[in-house]
């Protein structure tokens, strides 16, 4: 049996870090095992123009400690009065490595989001030409339809015609949820990836509402039925290089997450690593380990692997605080509900 595994040092393909006092706390949770992340541009206000990303990258550089190493990939949030020139010189810059689209309402901070997907067209088409990727928070949010559903008619509302009417545009269907996520990347050969979040890995919706209502379980898209959770399971770990990591690990404090009306976000950043060892080892699957944490993105968004390396040793539990005091408050770790034998160094 395997009790050490070393692979190329991980990168997460979708990570939220906050501003300010929750940066300084969270930065380092990450920085520790990750090379690299794709940082989520959903601050109030947004991070909207390439002025903008300059500026976050720049705190993110400030906040992170003395000697640790990481590189923030930026992104822009995409509106429906985004400059196509704009993330044009972005990208040729090497500011931006991706644009996202949040689906107005979809989500935390998504209020300036896209409503109407026809005002954003001519952004993508430009970055369909430059091969600028775009990440897709792939839900419907319209009140009529279910929350459980809104990813699957997302898929064949919008994210299907749409790719349809601008080919060539690379997408990135974020933290996909569902059977059919898996299945709609499976279909399309080129130009479509998706990633996976730790914590869809390991629950389903039980774990958010049977037995009182756990908020710190609670995210968006929100966990859906065992048979979902299977299949992103089943796609994490099948070598498919179009599914890779990305932990959208997503911090707010206590107070918001036990609250009358919770934020949605699992805190994942300081055990993910851990917790994939033992999901990839319940499945028969360390050896596909690295190619889901290390290899698959960077191949997708045309970059290098990172040099150095992880090792992974199993041994006794490894403690994980139950919570990470912040400048901001506390953020109480995601608790995968079975021990943690894989230790990274
Ligand atoms: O659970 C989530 N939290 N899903 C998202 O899409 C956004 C994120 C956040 O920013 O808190
Ligand atoms: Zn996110």
């Amino acid at each position: 049996m395997t009790q050490s595994l070393t692979i190329r040092r991980p990168d997460d393909w979708h990570l939220h870090l906050r501003d300010g006092a929750m940066l300084q706390g969270v930065l380092p949770e990450t920085a520790r095992h990750f090379g690299r992340a794709i940082i989520m541009p959903n601050l109030v206000p947004p991070v909207v123009t390439a002025t903008d990303a300059a500026a976050y990258r720049a705190r993110i550089m400030a906040a992170l400690p003395a000697g640790m190493a990481f590189v923030p990939l930026m992104t822009l949030y995409l509106t429906e009065t985004t400059d196509p020139a704009d993330v044009a010189a972005a990208h040729a810059s090497g500011l931006i490595t991706a644009v996202k689209l949040y689906p107005a309402g979809a989500t935390t901070n998504s209020a300036s989001g896209v409503r109407n997907f026809e005002n954003v067209r001519s952004v993508l088409e430009r970055m369909a030409e430059i091969g600028l990727p775009l990440c897709m928070h792939g839900e419907v949010t319209t009140a009529d339809v279910d929350i459980f559903d809104r990813e699957a008619v997302f898929i064949d509302t919008v994210l299907d015609p749409l790719r349809r009417s601008i080919p060539g545009l690379r997408i990135i269907m974020e933290h996909i949820t569902t059977s059919q996520g898996v299945d709609y990347v499976k279909s399309n050969a080129k130009d479509l990836g998706a990633t996976i979040t730790t914590h869809h890995l390991i629950i389903n919706r039980n774990h958010i509402l049977v037995g009182g209502i756990k908020p710190h379980y609670y995210c968006l898209p929100v966990a859906k039925r065992e048979e979902h959770r299977l299949a992103l399971r089943a796609a994490a770990t099948s070598g498919d290089a179009r599914f890779f990591l990305g932990t959208d690990s997503a911090p707010h404090i206590d107070a918001l997450k036990e609250h009358a009306c919770g934020c949605a976000g699992c805190f994942t950043a300081t055990n993910t690593m851990s917790c994939l060892a033992e999901v990839f080892e319940q499945d028969g699957a360390l050896d596909r380990l690295e190619g889901f944490a290390s290899l698959n993105g960077p191949a997708f968004y045309g970059l290098e692997p990172n040099t150095d390396t992880i090792t992974l040793t199993k041994g006794d539990a490894v403690l994980y605080p139950a919570r990470i005091d912040t400048g901001a408050g506390p953020v109480t770790v995601f608790d995968p509900g079975f021990p943690l034998h894989w230790h990274v160094s």
